[in-house]
């Protein structure tokens, strides 16, 4: 019995922040923000619109697209660094109301970016001990709420959006989650934060005044170590299953910068037209980032049932992972 990927679905706010918006914000360019990141757009929900809500509408597609009823949802895991509400209730108990779900187990993970492969982790072994039958699994994240729009080290990089995946079971090898890794390093955490409001800084004038509430970034330090830890990454994911680069139908990488993707993609020899991207038109929408990918892939027509999937996420933690997984969405 294998834990196994069966639908995707994503949900992208409508509206949509250009460079040339951006430009009017702060001290930057377009030619500077394509040049450095690739990012030539960013969606941003609506100010009545909470991540529970971009949740919720991409839960309904990857459910729907699993062909199982609302009701055979026995676990919720969402992956987010803005959650509706700091600390309680969780995102996920909101989305399971939303979908009228009762007495689920529903629960979020905090990962950063890496939150989806953290969550394909616990998921895989829940449906593997047989503790649970369809786990959804969500990454979501309105970052436009916690984002400083007048930092543009950072402002120029997020965006909002979420994806969702239905995690069931299979007896078929070439449907399953074949391996999922994930790691950390608390020692970089001051490279990715958001100082203020928890326990260290609790909410006061200052944390406002300071704008310690919004996420702060060592952007080119970050940089050095994402392009590392995703490469070595996906070197051990492929050793330790015995593969190699050309065994993968498509490399999924978490949408950060586009010079980091394609630092990593030539590194490990994987082929352009194989390698999802699509920073240019998301941004970075950290846990939502690999699973909108997924999905804008699979509506691309650009991934097929039984494609193997090699995930790869780094994030703040410091975090990281990978995953192979088999694309098994009928
Ligand atoms: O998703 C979780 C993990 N996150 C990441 O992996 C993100 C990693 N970091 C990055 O993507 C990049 O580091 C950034 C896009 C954030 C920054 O790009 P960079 O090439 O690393 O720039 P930098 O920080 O080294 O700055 C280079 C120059 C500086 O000016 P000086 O000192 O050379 O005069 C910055 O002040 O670029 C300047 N700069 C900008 N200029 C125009 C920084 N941000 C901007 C901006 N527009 N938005």
């Amino acid at each position: 019995m294998y834990a196994s990927l069966k639908s995707i679905g994503a949900y992208v706010p409508k509206n949509v922040l250009s460079n040339f918006d951006l430009e009017k914000m702060v001290d930057t360019s377009d030619e500077w923000i394509k040049k450095r990141t690739g990012i030539e757009i960013r969606h941003i929900a609506d100010k009545d619109e909470a991540t529970s809500d971009l949740a919720y509408e991409a839960a309904k597609v990857a459910i729907k697209r699993a062909k199982i009823d609302v009701k055979d949802v026995d676990c919720i895991i969402l992956a987010t660094i803005s959650p509706d509400y700091f600390c309680m209730p969780s995102t996920a108990c909101l989305v399971a109301e939303k979908l009228g779900i009762k007495g689920v187990m529903a629960f979020d993970i905090s990962a950063a970016c890496s939150g989806f492969v953290y969550s394909l982790s616990i998921a895989k072994s829940f449906i593997e001990s047989g503790l649970k039958n369809n786990v959804l699994v969500i990454g979501a994240e309105k970052l436009s709420a916690i984002t400083d729009y007048t930092d543009r080290g950072t402002c120029v990089i997020f965006g909002d959006g979420a994806g969702a995946a239905v995690i069931g079971r299979s007896d078929d090898k070439k449907e399953a989650i074949v391996d999922v890794m994930a790691a950390s390093d608390g020692k970089y955490s001051n490279l990715l934060i958001t100082p203020g409001g928890g326990s260290k800084y609790p909410a006061s004038e200052e944390t406002l005044k300071k704008h310690m509430h919004y996420m702060k970034m060592a952007g080119n330090e970050t940089f050095k170590i994402a392009v590392k830890t995703l490469t070595e990454d996906v070197i051990e994911i492929l050793r330790r299953n015995g593969l190699k680069s050309e065994d993968v139908d498509r490399f999924i990488p978490h949408q950060a910068n586009y010079r980091i993707i394609e630092y990593v993609r030539a590194k490990l020899d994987f082929p352009k037209e194989r390698t999802v991207v699509t920073v240019a038109k998301y941004g970075n929408t950290s846990a939502a980032s690999i699973p909108m990918a997924i999905n804008d892939a699979y509506e691309n027509n650009n991934l097929n049932y039984g494609d193997l999937m090699l995930l790869d996420t780094f994030g703040g933690g410091l975090t990281w992972g990978s995953a192979l997984v088999r694309f098994a969405q009928k």
